[in-house]
């Protein structure tokens, strides 16, 4: 039996049952026993950090148009969860500060720099972790290196992850190892597709933690514990959970 810990981060909340970013996310991962989340940031137009995936509001809510081109009080009137089920039409977009408000103290936080011509937002999103005072609690990430970058520069005592990008079915490139050790990461962050246990122990011996993403079904996420990885997202965190417990995993 092992006595390894594995971070169990319930990706854009407890998504595969529960509308993706939203409280109904957040609260069922906290009943599910999680103690970490995954969440991604845009600005709006008025400037707000809001917790959505995608550039548009087009996929998870009643609304069309761009996150960055509509004000907070646009987004407020949308719906967010009747997208995913009828019971959920209640669910509303959040800001970054009323997710933290609601479970700072009871959850980590990993934090997605979403978008892409975004300068400012990590600095701006590490400046709230800090008015939290949640530095400990928070991991930083993003597909843009610059912006793990910029996280890393302004706030060295928040910890980073770069989420490695390469799409489905691309080929392992050992540069990322390279840059994220050259960079200081803490975290690499490779789809749990290309996870293998030689590529595990490559970036541990760069000093970084491995936490995976992508991991769709339980298959993939079978696979990347055994692999050897410190954590990962993953929409189904109950599954997780049971299998590590069931396997003798320490949950983070
Ligand atoms: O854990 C990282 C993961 O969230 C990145 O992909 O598209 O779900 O934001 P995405
Ligand atoms: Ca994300």
């Amino acid at each position: 039996m092992s006595s390894k810990r594995i971070t169990n981060i319930a990706h854009r909340g407890a998504s595969s049952y529960a509308p993706e970013n939203t409280f109904s996310a957040f609260d069922l991962a906290l009943d599910i026993g999680v103690n970490d989340i995954e969440l991604d940031v845009h600005f709006t137009k008025d400037h707000h950090i809001v917790v959505i995936h995608d550039d548009t509001v087009n996929r998870t809510t009643n609304g069309i148009g761009y996150v960055s081109e509509m004000t907070l009080d646009q987004l407020k009137k949308l719906d967010a969860g009747s997208w995913f089920g009828k019971d959920f039409a209640d669910q509303r977009i959040s800001t970054l500060t009323e997710i933290l408000d609601k479970y700072c103290g009871q959850l980590n936080f990993h934090i997605e720099i979403k978008a892409r011509n975004v300068p400012g937002l990590a600095s701006e999103t590490c400046d709230m972790v800090k008015k939290y005072g949640i530095e400990n609690d928070v991991v930083i990430t993003s597909f843009w290196k610059e912006w793990v970058e910029e996280t890393k520069s302004y706030s060295p005592e928040i910890k980073t992850g770069w989420l490695v990008p390469l799409g489905p079915g691309s080929q392992w490139n050992d540069r990322f190892v390279d840059e994220a050790i050259e960079a200081e990461f803490n975290q690499l962050c490779p789809r749990a597709e290309l996870i293998t246990p030689t590529l595990v122990n490559k970036i541990k011996n760069g000093g970084l933690e491995v936490r995976c993403h992508g991991v769709f079904d339980e298959d993939l996420m079978i696979k990347a514990v055994e692999c050897g990885v410190d954590g990962m997202t993953i929409n189904f965190p109950d599954k997780l959970r049971d299998y590590l417990s069931e396997n003798g995993y320490l949950i983070d």
